[in-house]
C-alpha cells in the first residue's frame, strides 16, 4: 500500500501517492494543466515549461510534469505570473517555428491570448523538408525540440538510438549521428517518432504527398519506387 499524500492544488484538496507528479495530482481532481512537450509514454524532461505552477514557498515556477508533491504542499496553477511565463513561452515559439500543423499549441495561443507582435521579426528556424526515405519526412522547421522523438527511438520504445540532439544553442536540432540519410542510419522504421511528434515536424510520406497535392495513385507509385529502389541497392 503507498504511502498516501494530502496537498491542495487551487485550495482544493487531493490525495494521492507518494511520487506523484503535481501535474498528475492536479488531474485527479480535475485540473488540467497545460503542457507541450510531455507525453504519457515518455520519459519527462521538462523542456518546454508550458506547465509551470506556484508552489507556495518556492522562489521559482515549478513544472508540474516533473514536480513532486509534498505533504502539506499549496499549489496553484492559474496567477498573472503563471500566465505571462505561459504565454512569453508561446510567443517565443510562435516567433521562432512554424507551428501551423500543432492544433494543440495554437489551441494554447487562443487560451492565452499570444499576439504576433513581441518577438515579430526574430530569426526563425527554418530548415528544408528532409525527404531521404520512403516512410516519413522530417521538417525540423516545425520542431519545437521537445524530445519525444529521440526518447521513443531509445529507452523509451525502442531501443535503436538512431536519432540524438545536434549542434548547440540556436543550432540545436534533432539527427542521425554523423547527419546520415536515414537509411544509412540505425532507424528501423518503426514509425513511433512520427507517433509521437507533437508538431507534424515528422509526418508519414504518403500524407506529406497528399498535402503537397499528390494524387494517390501517383503517390503508391512514387514510394513503391522508392522502396524497390532501395531494396535492391542493399542488395548490391
Ligand atoms: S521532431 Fe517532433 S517529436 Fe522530435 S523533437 Fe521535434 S517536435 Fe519533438
Ligand atoms: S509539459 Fe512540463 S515542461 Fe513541458
Amino acid at each position: 500500500m503507498p504511502n498516501m499524500i494530502t496537498l491542495t492544488i487551487d485550495d482544493y484538496e487531493a490525495t494521492v501517492p507518494e511520487g506523484t507528479t503535481i501535474m498528475k495530482a492536479a488531474e485527479a481532481i480535475g485540473i488540467k494543466i497545460p503542457t507541450i512537450c510531455f507525453h504519457d509514454y515518455c520519459t519527462a524532461n521538462a523542456l518546454c515549461r508550458i506547465c509551470v505552477v506556484e508552489v507556495e514557498g518556492a522562489r521559482m515556477l515549478t513544472p508540474a510534469c516533473v514536480g513532486q508533491i509534498s505533504q502539506g504542499m499549496k499549489v496553484h496553477t492559474t496567477s498573472d505570473r503563471i500566465v505571462r511565463a505561459r504565454r512569453t513561452i508561446l510567443e517565443m515559439l510562435q516567433a521562432s517555428v512554424d507551428l501551423s500543423d500543432s492544433a494543440d499549441i495554437l489551441q494554447l495561443m487562443d487560451e492565452y491570448q499570444v499576439g504576433k507582435q513581441r518577438f515579430e521579426g526574430s530569426v526563425r528556424r527554418d530548415p528544408e523538408v528532409t525527404d531521404d526515405n520512403p516512410m516519413y519526412i522530417r521538417d525540423y522547421a516545425k520542431c519545437i525540440l521537445c524530445w519525444r522523438c529521440v526518447q521513443v527511438c531509445a529507452t523509451d520504445a525502442q531501443f535503436t538510438y538512431a536519432i540524438n540532439f545536434s549542434g548547440r544553442g540556436y543550432d540545436t536540432q534533432i539527427s542521425t549521428f554523423f547527419d546520415l540519410p536515414m537509411p544509412l542510419s540505425t532507424c528501423v522504421f518503426c514509425g513511433q517518432c512520427v507517433g509521437v511528434c507533437p508538431t507534424g515536424a515528422l509526418k508519414p510520406k504518403r500524407q506529406w504527398l497528399l498535402e503537397l497535392g499528390r494524387s494517390p495513385d501517383e503517390i503508391m507509385s512514387l514510394t513503391r519506387t522508392e522502396r524497390q529502389s532501395r531494396r535492391s541497392a542493399a542488395r548490391v
